[in-house]
């Protein structure tokens, strides 16, 4: 895969999407921010972005049908309504789940069941082709949004893919403070996905954006599993 992505961002327009869309586009990529209204898409662009970075406002179905990796930013139940619809756009391309799927009581934030195991589990099903991956879920959105601060995380990829993992492992690591880590396969989606209620409780009572890191992983060890260069996918 090129150096420089188009990445399509499903549910663009949210806090998460809006950030992960700035650093990715501030490191050179092509972002289309997709969104259920093309209208909305635009608008959010025209006030968020400056004008020379490369995003464009798009509908979620051209985001997936122009991009060559498409992430997941939207809300864990509009997967099974938006993702049928595009699974033909979206084909064998890489896919990045996003998604928490969490749920709130009086104790605060908890993972809610999910009967194929995960969200990214779910959207590998929903998308049979596709080449599903699970990764940022702990990259605050805040920190994102701010790029004068470093969103200093670890951000572990899970996906049955390799090649896959690795370009998204190349995505996070243009993200100043995170360093993408091969996490192994999908199936391990659902602890990575729990985990984040486990921050968002950390986050209540200290008041903090936490991040999450791997300690004792040496720079050397983690690049044994850099992105492919390009002409080597899929081998
Ligand atoms: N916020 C965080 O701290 C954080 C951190 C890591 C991961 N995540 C995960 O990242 C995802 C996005 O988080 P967020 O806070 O940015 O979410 P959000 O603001 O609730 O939703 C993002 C966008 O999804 C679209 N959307 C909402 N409901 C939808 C539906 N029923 N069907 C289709 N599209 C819908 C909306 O865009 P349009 O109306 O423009 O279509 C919305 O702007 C979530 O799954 C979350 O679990 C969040």
């Amino acid at each position: 895969m090129a150096d420089q992505l188009t990445l399509g961002l499903l549910g663009g327009t949210g806090p998460q999407g809006r950030g992960l869309a700035l650093r990715f586009a501030l490191a050179g990529h092509q972002v289309l921010l997709g969104s259920r209204s093309e209208e909305r898409a635009r608008s959010v662009v025209a006030e968020l972005f400056e004008r020379d970075l490369p995003v464009k406002g798009v509908a979620n179905p051209q985001a997936a049908a122009e991009a060559e990796v498409v992430l997941l930013t939207f809300p864990f139940e509009a997967q099974r309504a938006v993702l049928p619809g595009l699974a033909e756009a979206i084909g064998d391309k890489v896919v990045v789940d996003v998604v928490n799927p969490l749920g709130w009581d009086e104790l605060g934030a908890v993972m809610l069941d999910v009967p194929e195991g995960s969200a990214a589990e779910q959207a590998q099903v929903l998308l049979p082709r596709a080449r599903v991956t699970a990764a940022f879920h702990h990259a605050p959105p805040r920190l994102l949004a701010d790029p004068d601060r470093e969103v200093d995380t670890d951000v572990l990829v899970v996906g049955d893919d390799p090649v896959a993992r690795a370009v998204v492992i190349g995505l996070a690591d243009v993200i100043p403070g995170c360093r993408g880590i091969d996490a192994g396969p999908l199936r391990l989606a659902r602890y990575l996905e729990g985990l984040t209620a486990v921050v968002v409780s950390v986050n209540r009572r200290y008041k903090i954006h936490a991040g999450v890191r791997i300690t004792r992983l040496s720079e050397e060890r983690r690049l044994r599993l850099a992105p492919p260069a390009a002409g080597e996918e899929g081998s």
